[in-house]
């Protein structure tokens, strides 16, 4: 039976979220406007609340501007907070937060978090967080001497312990001059982690296997076939099965597209390299999704040196053969045969979407057949989808790849659920 359902991609991560941002006092506060900016611009409310060192580091009328809310910097302060009136700041504010990051969190802030002190406005909020219902976020930022030193070490493994989320710290130049770990994390890693957090970990324990990208085969060493492939669906894909919490290795051809955040990345020029790193991984892997636009046909006989124009106006006589076809190849494996692999191939067509998803998937042998138009979509931010399974098909209108890619990843950890 064949049912079409139109259903819009599902919401997760940041947009609609209230997020209370938390600044104690560290240099990384100048991070925190550009933070702030970008939480607003990925569609959350923000409420700032600052400790009084912050502001010594930036001040609560850029905050407030970038924010657009009054800040909170004081238990004493008798302004309404949350709609509420009863001068209770650090009840009323974390009672209606989707999250509290804090960002930066400095060595002393954690210590004192730590011993549960509350001796400003930040901190007590933080203590009078009902736990289950508010995680507590911490993007640590300090010198490195100061990251490294046990006491602080010891604070966050507690902290850990003791509930909180701590956030990694970055490597590099420190504005004290130094070099080393304890930078607090760029504004876009500490979004993209937030954005993670919110994401349901549907492929918790999971190992995915994604293909992306075209591939390249070398005619001669300047020249080569190649199809159109900017491999953003299939970067979108690995970073939405780890947002999932999935064991994500991401095998790309030739892409210039950075590493999706806690992806292993395998990098490969032709098919045939392809097929190998393919075939390295997928034995331990539960899904593995064919998103790469692999060449068809490889040449015969590259040559070794570039070959040159005869003068003759005669093209070169250039043999090709097929190359192997690494999603079927795969899903003919007893692994994926028995259902221990799942397997999703995609088709790029320019027209009869429902049709040819459908023969691809018959011909490919995968329980799951993602099928797009080309041409909408080559290079291109947005794309829809047509997903092709025994039981019907689902389209997932217009929408951003990432977006897309989220939805396909629920899609995919329903089904290897009820197999
Ligand atoms: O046959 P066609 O190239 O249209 O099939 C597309 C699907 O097959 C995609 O999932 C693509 O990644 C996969 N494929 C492959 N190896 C090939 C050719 C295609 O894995 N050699």
């Amino acid at each position: 039976m064949t049912e079409k359902i139109s259903s819009p991609v599902s919401k997760h991560g940041i947009e609609g979220r209230h997020i209370v941002l938390g600044l104690s006092g560290g240099i990384a506060c100048y991070k925190a406007a550009e933070l702030c900016r970008a939480l607003i611009k990925a569609g959350a409310t923000v409420q700032v609340v600052m400790t009084p060192a912050a502001a010594q580091f930036i001040t609560p009328v850029t905050m407030q501007a970038l924010s657009g809310r009054t800040i909170f910097m004081s238990q004493w302060d008798d302004r309404t907070a949350a709609g509420v009136d009863n001068n209770m700041a650090h009840i009323n504010l974390s009672r209606e937060a989707d999250a509290i990051l804090v960002a930066p969190a400095s060595a002393d802030f954690m210590a004192k978090l730590l011993h549960g002190r509350a001796d400003e406005l930040l901190s007590l909020m933080c203590l009078a967080r009902p736990i289950e219902q508010v995680p507590l976020i911490l993007a640590p930022a300090m010198n490195r001497e100061m990251w490294i030193h046990p006491a602080t070490q010891r604070n966050v493994a507690q902290l850990a312990a003791d509930g909180a989320h701590v956030l990694g710290v970055g490597a590099g130049f420190q504005a004290c001059g130094e070099v080393g770990d304890g930078r607090m994390l760029e504004p876009e890693e500490l979004l993209r982690a937030l954005d993670s957090f919110f994401h349901p970990k549907l492929l918790a324990g999971r190992r995915v296997v994604v293909t992306a990208g075209p591939t390249f085969e070398a005619i001669d060493p300047v020249r080569g076939l190649t199809n159109r492939s900017s491999g953003k669906m299939g970067f979108a894909i690995a970073q939405a099965a780890q947002m999932a919490g999935a064991e994500v290795t991401l095998i790309a051809g030739p892409v210039g597209l950075p590493t999706p955040d806690g992806v292993t990345r395998v990098d490969v020029e032709s098919a045939h390299d392809m097929l190998g790193a393919v075939q390295l991984a997928v034995p331990q892997a539960d899904v593995f999704v064919a998103c790469a636009a692999v060449a068809d046909w490889t040449a015969a006989h590259p040559a070794t040196q570039k070959m040159k124009k005869d003068g003759t106006g005669a093209p070169p006589a250039l043999a090709f053969k097929e190359t192997v076809d690494i999603l079927a190849t795969v899903a003919q494996s007893d692994r994926a045969q028995s259902g221990a692999l799942y397997c999703v191939g995609f088709a790029a067509e320019s027209h009869d979407l429902l049709a040819n998803a459908q023969a691809k998937r018959a011909k490919k042998g995968v329980p799951l057949l993602v099928g797009n138009i080309g041409p909408d979509t080559f290079g291109r931010d947005h794309n829809a989808l047509l997903l092709v399974t025994a039981d019907g098909t689902q389209a997932l209108p217009e929408a951003p790849k990432q977006a897309l890619a989220h939805a396909l990843v629920a899609h995919i950890a329903n089904a290897i659920s009820v197999l």
